[in-house]
């Protein structure tokens, strides 16, 4: 097998209250990655569909997650010169998932090459060591080599980042009702730009009622008490401050309450605006209501209404095309 066809999802980190340290992986939209093992050393990015990204590799997401992942493997595998010169990686991204979005793109485009490599070198690597190269092509799009979109789209569902050094990432449990409604307002907000506005110091008041949050929201996921994710959907610390960035956010949020949402708020590092549902006829609803709010405003969007992805990136054989 030389080649792979790779699925990458989108992801929503943060959850609200858990900033840098939750995400979840949904069914749609998704990346999809032509990725070719060949004998020709180096990394190519030989075409790029629906989206303008960088031409300068060491720019490009996936090349640079990549990359380090090649790196680690020449010297795990400790190859001699003439073996190490004669492995190399195409690759194709059809980017369905739109850079700026907030929903994981980069983190779709690093997390596919990576899982899919992996799959072509024989899985040499474990999923942990999988979600620090990974983590390297955040490093490059956000500046910061945050976890919590590469994560869920590595490990599929939802998942908690209880440390960074050393990386500890466990999959939470996912209640079988939840459903997801997103809007992406049409704007670009650049995760450097969203995380440089941010504050460095919070208040400790700020900090309990955070944590606060985040612990109940993870009891609320194992006992699939809605009412419990409900509550604990609230962010303080960050959401006060992005918020501003996003047309009608505040407007949204209410009116996808009233119909029936859990609650949500921004997704990463936004423009996207997520929603939690209890089943699919109300996450409906919710994504309707996004609608309503949003088609009088002279602001394109997109809405998407889906399920949890227990899978995450997913993968399959191919010819080599040429
Ligand atoms: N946790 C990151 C942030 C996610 O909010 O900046 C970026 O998608």
């Amino acid at each position: 097998m030389n080649g792979i066809k790779i699925f990458s999802p989108a992801t929503v980190a943060n959850l609200a209250c858990g900033f840098d340290v939750i995400g979840l992986a949904l069914d749609l939209p998704k990346d999809e990655i032509f990725l070719y093992k060949s004998n020709n050393p180096g990394i190519r990015i030989k075409k790029i569909h629906g989206s303008s990204l960088p031409n300068d590799p060491k720019k490009n997401v996936a090349f640079v997650a990549l990359q380090f992942l090649l790196k680690q493997y020449k010297k795990k595998q400790k190859f001699d010169k003439e073996k190490e010169e004669k492995i190399g990686f195409d690759i194709e991204l059809i980017k369905n998932i739109h850079p700026g979005s907030g929903i994981g793109s980069s983190a779709a485009s690093a997390a596919g090459v990576v899982y899919g490599a992996n799959i072509l070198l024989g899985k040499p690597f474990n999923t942990m060591q999988l979600i620090r190269f990974a983590m390297e092509g955040e490093r490059v799009a956000s500046g910061t080599a945050h976890a919590d979109n590469v994560a869920p789209a590595i490990m599929g569902g939802l998942t908690l980042i209880r440390s960074y050094q050393p990386l500890d990432i466990t999959k939470l449990h996912t209640p079988d009702k939840l459903w997801v409604s997103i809007l992406h307002p049409q704007i670009v907000v650049r995760t450097s730009d969203a995380r440089e506005i941010l504050k460095q110091k919070i208040l400790m008041t700020d900090a309990i009622r955070q944590w606060g949050n985040i612990g109940a929201l993870v009891a609320g996921l194992y006992r699939e008490d809605y009412e419990l994710i409900s509550r604990s959907l609230e962010d303080v610390i960050v959401e006060p401050i992005r918020s501003m960035l996003i047309p009608a956010f505040h407007e949204l949020k209410i009116r996808c309450k009233e119909i029936g949402a859990l609650g949500g708020g921004i997704s990463g590092s936004g423009p996207s605006v997520f929603m939690l549902s209890k089943g699919n006829d109300t996450a409906k609803k919710v994504t309707e209501v996004m609608n309503q709010v949003y088609s009088p405003l002279q602001v394109d969007y997109k809405t998407y209404t889906s399920p949890i992805s227990q899978q995450g990136v997913k993968c399959k054989c191919i010819q080599k095309l040429n």
